[in-house]
Order: structure tokens, then C-alpha cells, then sequence
């Protein structure tokens, strides 16, 4: 049986977790593959708004199991708050969650060592999360990482100080490490909470799961244009947000992928530091960032708004194999008399139509004007009450990008949601 895979194409908080909540009635299985809780995905129904970071978004449904990936770092505090606030709605976290042996863990040093890089970096910082992403990926490639599958180790707390002593030996010279005391309390009190959770080869779990024909959703996190050998490195994040991080981070082999579905904004946005060719630092980006509430679900800090971007969406499909389009917040762009859509850049005095080694600050966008639909369309339930303008401006991406957009999304709302 067949895995399909839903990921972001551009800056990540393309709306994967609305996406993934809807889609999960066809899954028995929705497992996350990579990232931590830099992500924050969200999910609206029945007047609720939920925000997930670790967790997978088939969480609320029922009689899905919901699998944290090999390819996952978690950090057990967060994990711990998550999963008491979801059980505060009566939703049976243990039940339903299963998570990888192969999972690393964020230790509270790697947190300290996430801030330290990013003040030393000054003005070039990446704009991180600060969840300590970076540090633990790059623990479990210099191979000293802790994983899930250790909590249970009677050495458990010998190999935890063999790493934290490797950490205060980097950050020797900081101040960041006068509060660890009450931060490694917090963190061995919730590796012990984790213990009553289940933890499995969630590789073998996925493949024998496939081979009884269940269906497994692969939930991404972040976007490709984060992706760390894809994306506008070096502002970019720590992992492979891209399809091929599926193989990885849960143990699917490429020929068991069948459909992979990448999500869009109508327009984008992109929170943290780096080229954006389309941002508009001006009136028109405020008030995309007003209308569409961009704020970041993890960190709340403003995310930069602009035009989307065709030859970044164009290399995303190529890269991910994208099979189905998903747009969303198109009612953002509701009030707009006219629309603008990134078609090329004017790099060093040349148009190019292809993503480049680098986008550079100076990177101009060209491009083209669409007539908006300028209505509202909120309350739309099918394609055939679409405004002409907005048929022509999915008919427009879908030309340029060959792909289909099979869903149009027109609202935060689990039901605001249209299948094509
Ligand atoms: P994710 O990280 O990809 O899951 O996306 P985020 O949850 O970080 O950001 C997407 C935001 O847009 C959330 O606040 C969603 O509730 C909201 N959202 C999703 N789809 C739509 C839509 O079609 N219209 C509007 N107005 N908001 C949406
Ligand atoms: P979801 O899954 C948007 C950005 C950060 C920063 C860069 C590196 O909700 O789409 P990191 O903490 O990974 O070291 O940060 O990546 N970033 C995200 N931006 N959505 C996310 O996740 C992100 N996760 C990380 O803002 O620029
Ligand atoms: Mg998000």
C-alpha cells in the first residue's frame, strides 16, 4: 500500500495542520517526519483554534494513530504541555500517540547553545525559533545525540551529562548556563512523564501498517523554501522538510510514495531572516498581515508578507514531486482591486526564470498584474460560485506550474474548505 506525503512549498505556515486535520477521515495513520516544535500548526473547528508543535494534526480525529518519526526532535517539556492540553479536551493522547525510539531529544543545553549561535551571529542571525532545533540535528549527525529510545536505559542520566558537559564546555564563557538547574529539573521531571507513552521501531510499525493496507498520511513541517540543502541557506532550518525527508525520517522506502501534496498560500509570507524577492515592506504587506493574522502560531513574531513567488513554488514542485496543489487563504486576498504574482527576478541586471544558488538582497521581483476578485468569498461552498477572477488566477497557476490545485481553501475553518 501506498504512502502520500503533505508538505509546504514556500516559508512553512502555509496552513499544513488545517490541511492535514481535514484530510485525516482518509488515513489510518498521520505521522509527522521532521522538524520539532519550530512548527506550529493550526487547526480550527467548532469554534476552537489549536495550535500543535510536535504532535501530528490527525490528533483530534478518531480511530487514527498519530506517529512522531524517527526524523522528529522533540522536546519533552513542550511535548509534556502539549499533550495535557489536548488531554484537558478529553482527546486520548495515549491512545492515540505513538512515537519513535529514533527520535532526538532536545536537551535544555541545546536550547542555551541555539540562543549562543544567534547572538554571536549578530546582525546575520537566523531569526530562530530558539527551540533548539539546530544544536540537536546537528548532535545527532556529529553523533552524540540522545534519543527517545534511551529514556528507558538504566545509563539514561550517565549519557545525559556526558552531552551536558559537552555543552557547558561550549558555552563556558556565557551567561546562559546561571539558570540550567531549574531547567534540567524540568526537563528529567517530563522524560519521566514521557515513560508512560508508548515508544516504538516506528519504522517497522509504518511498513507492516502499509502491508495490511492501511493508509498513512506523512505530515511536513516548515517548507522547502527552509529546507536545509534546498532551501535560501544559510537562513534556512535544520532539517529535509522536503519528500525525500519522509524516506528518512520514518523508514519509507520512494516507491511506496504515491501522491504528495503541497500547500501554498495565495500569496506568502515568511517569518525569521532572509531574501524574500516578493515581500512588500509597505501598506499593501501590512495589511495582508492584518487580514490574514500572520503572526507566528510558535514564536508570534510578525511574519513578513508579499506577492507569491512562481519560480520558488516552481523549484518546490520539482524538488518534492508534488502531485496536488492545495491554495490557501485565498479570502485574504478578498478586498484586493489588483494582484500581483512573482514570475521571474532581476538578478545582477539579467531576468531569470529559475530559483538561483543564492537570492541575493538586491534580487527584484517581476511582475505580473491579475485582476483581483475584489468579493467576498468566504462563504463559498463550491467551485462553480467561484468569482470569474479567482477561476482565472487558479487557472493561471495551474498553467504555470502544471500541477492541479485540488483544494482552495477560503477560511481558518475546517469546513471552509473546497474540494475542486
Ligand atoms: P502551518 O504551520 O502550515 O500549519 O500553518 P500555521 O498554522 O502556522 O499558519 C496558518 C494560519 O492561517 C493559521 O492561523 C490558520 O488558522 C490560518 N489559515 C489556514 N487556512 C486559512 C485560510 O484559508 N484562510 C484564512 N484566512 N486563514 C487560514
Ligand atoms: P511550520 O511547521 C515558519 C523558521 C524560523 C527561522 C528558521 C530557522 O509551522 O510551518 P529554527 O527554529 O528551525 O532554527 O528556525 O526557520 N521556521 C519556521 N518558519 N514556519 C515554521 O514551521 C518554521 N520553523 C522554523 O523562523 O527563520
Ligand atoms: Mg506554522
Amino acid at each position: 500500500m501506498a504512502v502520500d506525503v503533505l508538505l509546504g512549498l514556500q516559508w512553512g505556515d502555509e496552513g499544513k495542520g488545517k490541511i492535514v486535520d481535514f484530510l485525516t477521515p482518509k488515513y489510518d495513520i498521520i505521522a509527522r517526519f521532521q522538524g520539532g516544535p519550530n512548527a506550529g500548526h493550526t487547526l480550527e473547528f467548532e469554534g476552537i483554534k489549536h495550535v500543535l508543535h510536535t504532535i501530528p494534526s490527525g490528533i483530534f480525529r478518531d480511530n487514527v494513530i498519530n506517529v512522531i518519526g524517527n526524523g522528529v526532535v522533540i522536546d519533552p517539556v513542550i511535548l509534556k504541555n502539549e499533550i495535557e492540553q489536548l488531554e484537558k479536551l478529553n482527546v486520548n493522547v495515549k491512545e492515540k500517540l505513538l512515537i519513535s525510539k529514533k527520535a532526538h531529544l532536545i536537551l535544555p543545553t541545546h536550547k542555551l547553545l541555539d540562543k549562543a549561535s544567534e547572538i554571536a551571529k549578530g546582525k546575520h542571525k537566523i531569526g530562530s525559533t530558539l527551540k533548539g532545533i539546530g544544536p540537536t540535528y546537528m548532535d545527532k549527525t556529529g553523533r552524540n545525540g540522545l534519543r527517545v529510545g534511551d529514556i528507558k536505559s538504566e545509563d539514561f542520566k550517565e549519557k545525559y551529562n556526558r552531552i551536558k558537559n559537552k555543552h557547558f564546555a561550549l558555552l563556558k564563557d556565557s551567561n546562559l548556563i546561571k539558570g540550567i538547574k531549574s531547567l534540567e529539573n524540568e526537563f528529567l521531571m517530563c522524560i519521566d512523564y514521557l515513560k508512560n507513552f508508548e515508544h516504538i521501531d516506528s519504522e517497522h510499525f509504518l511498513n507492516n501498517a502499509s502491508e495490511y493496507g492501511k493508509k498513512i498520511l506523512a505530515e511536513g513541517a516548515q517548507g522547502t523554501l527552509l529546507d536545509i540543502d534546498f532551501g535560501t541557506y544559510p537562513f534556512v532550518t535544520s532539517s529535509n522538510t522536503i519528500t525525500a525527508g519522509t524516506c528518512t525520517g520514518l523508514g519509507i522506502a520512494p516507491n511506496k510514495i504515491q501522491k504528495i501534496v503541497g500547500i501554498f498560500k495565495a500569496y506568502c509570507t515568511r517569518v525569521g531572516s532572509g531574501p524574500f524577492p516578493s515581500e512588500l515592506q509597505n501598506e499593501v504587506g501590512e495589511t495582508m498581515r492584518k487580514i490574514g493574522h500572520e503572526y507566528g502560531a510558535t514564536t508570534g513574531r510578525e511574519r513578513r508578507c508579499g506577492w507569491i513567488d512562481l519560480p520558488a513554488l516552481k523549484y518546490a514542485i520539482m524538488i518534492n514531486g508534488v502531485t496536488e496543489l492545495s491554495m490557501m487563504k485565498a479570502d485574504v486576498l478578498d478586498s484586493f482591486e489588483e494582484i500581483y504574482v512573482c514570475t521571474h527576478y532581476l538578478q545582477d541586471g539579467k531576468e531569470i526564470d529559475f530559483f538561483p544558488f543564492e537570492l541575493s538582497d538586491n534580487t527584484q521581483p517581476v511582475l505580473k498584474k491579475i485582476k483581483g476578485w475584489n468579493m467576498d468569498i468566504t462563504k463559498i461552498e463550491e467551485e462553480v460560485d467561484f468569482p470569474i477572477e479567482l477561476s482565472n488566477y487558479i487557472k493561471f497557476l495551474e498553467k504555470e506550474l502544471h500541477v492541479p490545485i485540488s483544494i482552495v481553501s477560503v477560511g481558518p475553518n475546517r469546513s471552509e474548505t473546497i474540494i475542486r
